[in-house]
C-alpha cells in the first residue's frame, strides 16, 4: 500500500529511520519488497532522475504497481530522488508521488529557498511533502561533482531560516557523509553534534520537528568490497561509509530519512562478478539475477534491522488506521 511520506515521518520520528532504497529495476524492485516483508519494515521507495531515464518512469511506476499487488501488506511511500524543479512537477502532477526531493543545494542560499518555496507550493496543494537540502555532500551525484574539501556541513541557524522561509517539510542535511563509496578516511564519523543542533534550534524557535534526511548513507561494507576485489573488481580497498552502528543513535536525535543505493549496487556486483567467475561459460541472465534478488532481501532485512524501522510493520497498520 503506497501511503504519504508525512504519515511515515510521524511514525518514526525521534524513534527510528525509515529505509529510503533506489530502484531502478524490476529486479532491485522485487528484492526490496521481499526484504521490507521479511523484516516487516515500512521503507520508501526511491527513483533518482537517472532511474527514470534508464528504465523509463512509466516502466518503474508499473514495477511498483506490480510489486505492491504481489507483496499486498507492503507500506511504502514513493519519493523522487534528487530532483530538479522540472522533474518534482512532472512527479506532483502524475499523480504517483508521495514526495519530492527539490535539490537546489548547489544555488546561492536565497535561491535555494526561491526555488524550494515555489516547489513547495505546488506540492502542497496536492498533498505531497516536499524534502530540500541545505549544505553540501562530497562525492558524484546525478551529473554533479563536489570535490574533496568543496563540501560543507549545514549551519544549523541557516537550516532554520531555510525551514522557516522555504516551506520544507524534511531536510536533507550535510552531517558528514558523501555519495558513492569512499566517504570517509581513518576515525571521521557522522557530525551528531549537527544533527542535535538543528532539532533544538528548530524547537527553540518555535517550530515542529522537521524530519532530517541523511543522504550518502551506505555503510559499504569492507567484505563486500573484498569479494568484489577478489571475484575481478578493482575498487579501491580504502572505500568506507557509514558506520553501521550509528544509524540508530542518528534516529534518535531526529535522522528520520536514511538514504542508501551505493550498498545494493556493491550486492549486485559481488553477486555478478562471482557468479560469471565460476561459471564463465553461462549466458542466461537470469540465475545470477534470482541470486541477486534473494541477497539484495536478505541486504534489505538487515539494514532494516539497523534502522529499527524492522518489526514496526503492525504498529504502522495501527496508526495509519487512526
Ligand atoms: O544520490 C544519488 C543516488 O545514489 C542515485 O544515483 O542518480 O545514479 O541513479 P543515480
Ligand atoms: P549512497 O551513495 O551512500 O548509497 O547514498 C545514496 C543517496 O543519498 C541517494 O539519495
Ligand atoms: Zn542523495
Amino acid at each position: 500500500m503506497i501511503v504519504t511520506t508525512a504519515e511515515l515521518y510521524r511514525v518514526a520520528y525521534g524513534k527510528f529511520a525509515i529505509g529510503a532504497y533506489n530502484i531502478n529495476n524490476a529486479e532491485q524492485t522485487m528484492g526490496l519488497f521481499r526484504g521490507c516483508i521479511d523484516s516487516q519494515a515500512p521503507f520508501i521507495i526511491q527513483i533518482s532522475k537517472g532511474a527514470r531515464k534508464y528504465t523509463e518512469k512509466r516502466m518503474l511506476e508499473a514495477i511498483i504497481r506490480s510489486a505492491s499487488e504481489i507483496f499486498p501488506d507492503a507500506i511504502f511511500a514513493v519519493h523522487l530522488d534528487h530532483g530538479d524543479e522540472e522533474t518534482c512537477y512532472d512527479c506532483i502532477d502524475s499523480g504517483f508521488y508521495s514526495s519530492v526531493m527539490i535539490d537546489a543545494s548547489h544555488d546561492p542560499f536565497d535561491e535555494n529557498i526561491a526555488i524550494t518555496r515555489r516547489v513547495a507550493d505546488r506540492a502542497h496543494a496536492k498533498g505531497i511533502s516536499v524534502e530540500a537540502e541545505l549544505g553540501m555532500l562530497g562525492g558524484v551525484e546525478e551529473d554533479i561533482v563536489v570535490e574533496e574539501g568543496n563540501e560543507c556541513l549545514t549551519d544549523p541557524d541557516e537550516a532554520v531560516e531555510f525551514i522557516q522561509r522555504s516551506g520544507c517539510d524534511a531536510l536533507a542535511a550535510a552531517i558528514g557523509t558523501s555519495h558513492g563509496a569512499y566517504k570517509f578516511k581513518g576515525a571521521q564519523g557522522l557530525h551528531f553534534d549537527v544533527i542535535e543542533k538543528i532539532r533544538d534550534k528548530v524547537k527553540a524557535a518555535g517550530l515542529p520537528p522537521v524530519p532530517i534526511v541523511m543522504h550518502g548513507s551506505s555503510s559499504v561494507p569492507k567484505e563486500e568490497v573484498a569479494r568484489i576485489n577478489a571475484a575481478g573488481g578493482t575498487l579501491d580497498p580504502s572505500a568506507c561509509g557509514v558506520n553501521e552502528n550509528e544509524y540508530l543513535p542518528a534516529a534518535k536525535l531526529g535522522v528520520t530519512k536514511v538514504n542508501i543505493d551505493t550498498d545494493g549496487r556493491l550486492v549486485w556486483t559481488r553477486v555478478h562478478r562471482e557468479y560469471f567467475r565460476d561459471k564463465p561459460g553461462d549466458f542466461d541472465f537470469r540465475p545470477p539475477g534470482k541470486i541477486f534478488q534473494d541477497e539484495y532481501a536478505k541486504f534489505i532485512a538487515g539494514r532494516n534491522k539497523l534502522l529499527g524501522s524492522a518489526g514496526t510493520l503492525a504498529e504502522i497498520r495501527v496508526t495509519l488506521k487512526k
